[in-house]
């Protein structure tokens, strides 16, 4: 497994272009199952969660062409498989957003069940109540959710008891070839929920009610192909402007958006950057500055993010004075604490609340990244601490950001990869 090498204290600083949106990418893709003639998807970043889903529709039989430009032609007519097997849902939980897809456009989908993860038992009840409300008979054998409807799906009207992301998205998708109208109530809301319903409706889905709470689905015969630009990845955007403010540096971030991460930009200016925008373009400046502690509760959108509560953790860490972080999204996602305060970073943690204290410098230890958001917090430790740190397992962090150590280094980081 490789490591990542980062020797800390370097001033960062300078400009890198934001990747294409890993939690767009992934629902799109899936949604390539629903059409009856192959579809072109743009903007894709190139990391392995992506190539993992791709890995996914190949295996079910469906065209998958790269270009150069990480521009994927999917042909979903040729699909002769309804199976996510095992080997491919336990890498990827998000493959469980194909069982959706499947099942509405062929009457039938095996998906192996998605396991937890490290940040929480992550299950998909939610996903498979909502199926059955449409007419879905589903039964969980040998680790597999096994699904079929006779016939098309139904329109139904669906409450969703906990907003869930994943949900929204299957229970959409499901929905846009259903017969009859699906109301969706307490959906989520997130910017990659308003791509997705974007993506739909130009393969001529019809939605009502995009980036509310309640989308309205009048469920169509069939689905065609089109060509779609996935948005800008507003967590990879959040993370390097978190870094710089850790950094007290000063970072200029292209083809990405404001608007997608408002609550984020107005915590950063809490802890004192400089924050200006433009139409596809966002410059963050610390002046030199140390950030002040900003304390946060995670939500569902438009609330602040669950993603970006380990890299704010870390900002805390060596920020001035102390910051409050309660998690109320997922029942394990403060897991990177032990490894900061292994870097010398004064946090204490009581239940779902993170008390971070901090302190003027972090110390570079050898620390383990546990999963995807938990390793962008500890690169950023590294990135103030005094020394070397090393960060093992980072095939965390391959599946969720594009080329992490080469956009560090444009930004002046000291990181190398090797592999371990
Ligand atoms: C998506 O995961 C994202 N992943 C996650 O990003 C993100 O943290 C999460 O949404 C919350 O914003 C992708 O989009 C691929 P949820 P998802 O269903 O859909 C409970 C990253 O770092 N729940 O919104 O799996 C669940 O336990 C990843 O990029 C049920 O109870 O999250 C959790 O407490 C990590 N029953 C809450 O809802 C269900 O059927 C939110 O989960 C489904 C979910």
């Amino acid at each position: 497994m490789d490591k990542l090498i980062i020797t800390g204290g370097r001033a960062i600083s300078g400009e890198v272009r934001i990747s294409g949106s890993k939690n767009s990418g992934l629902p799109i893709l899936a949604a390539t199952l629903l059409a009856d003639a192959p579809l072109h998807i743009c903007n894709l970043p190139h990391l392995n969660d992506i190539t993992t889903m791709l890995a996914l529709l190949r295996c079910m039989g469906v065209g998958v062409t790269i270009d150069e430009k990480m521009c994927v032609e999917v042909d979903p007519t040729s699909i002769n498989d309804f199976t996510a097997p095992y080997d491919l849902v336990k890498t990827m939980r998000a493959s469980i957003l194909v069982l959706g897809p499947i099942l509405a456009r062929h009457g039938v989908a095996n998906v192996s069940f998605p396991g937890g993860c490290a940040i929480g038992s992550r299950p998909v009840d939610i996903h498979l109540r909502g199926l059955e409300a449409m007419g879905a008979e589903i039964e969980v054998d040998e680790g597999y959710i096994r699904a079929k409807s006779k016939g098309r799906l139904k329109g139904a009207h669906i409450f969703m008891d906990t907003v869930t992301v994943g949900g929204t998205e299957n229970l959409l998708m499901a929905a846009s070839l259903a017969d009859g109208k699906t109301i969706l109530e307490n959906a989520a809301r997130e910017p990659e929920i308003v791509d997705l319903c974007n993506f739909l409706v130009a393969m001529g889905a019809n939605i009502e009610g995009i980036g509310s709470d309640t989308l309205t689905v009048y469920g169509v015969e069939k689905l065609n192909g089109c060509t779609y630009s996935v948005m800008p990845d507003r967590i990879e955007t959040g993370t390097f402007l978190t870094a710089a403010a850790a950094a007290r540096g000063r970072v200029m971030l292209k083809d990405t958006d404001q608007h997608m991460l408002e609550a984020v930009l107005l915590k950063l200016e809490e802890a004192g950057a400089h924050i200006s925008t433009g139409p596809d373009w966002i410059e963050l400046d610390m002046k030199g500055n140390r950030p002040k502690a900003v304390s946060l509760k995670t939500a569902p959108y438009p609330a602040f993010p669950t993603d970006m509560q380990a890299q704010f953790t870390a900002m805390n860490a060596v920020a001035e004075g102390t910051g409050t972080v309660i998690e109320t999204i997922f029942e394990n996602r403060l897991i990177q604490i032990h490894e900061l305060n292994r870097m010398g970073a004064n946090i204490k943690l009581e239940g779902n609340t993170a008390i971070v204290t901090g302190v003027e410098q972090l110390k570079a230890a050898p620390v383990m990244a546990s999963d995807l958001r938990a390793s962008a917090s500890l690169v950023i430790a590294g990135l103030v601490a005094d020394g070397q740190t090393v960060v093992d397992r980072i095939y965390h962090i391959d599946r969720g950001y594009e080329c992490i150590e080469e956009k560090l280094q444009l930004l002046g980081a000291n990181i190398r990869r090797v592999p371990s």
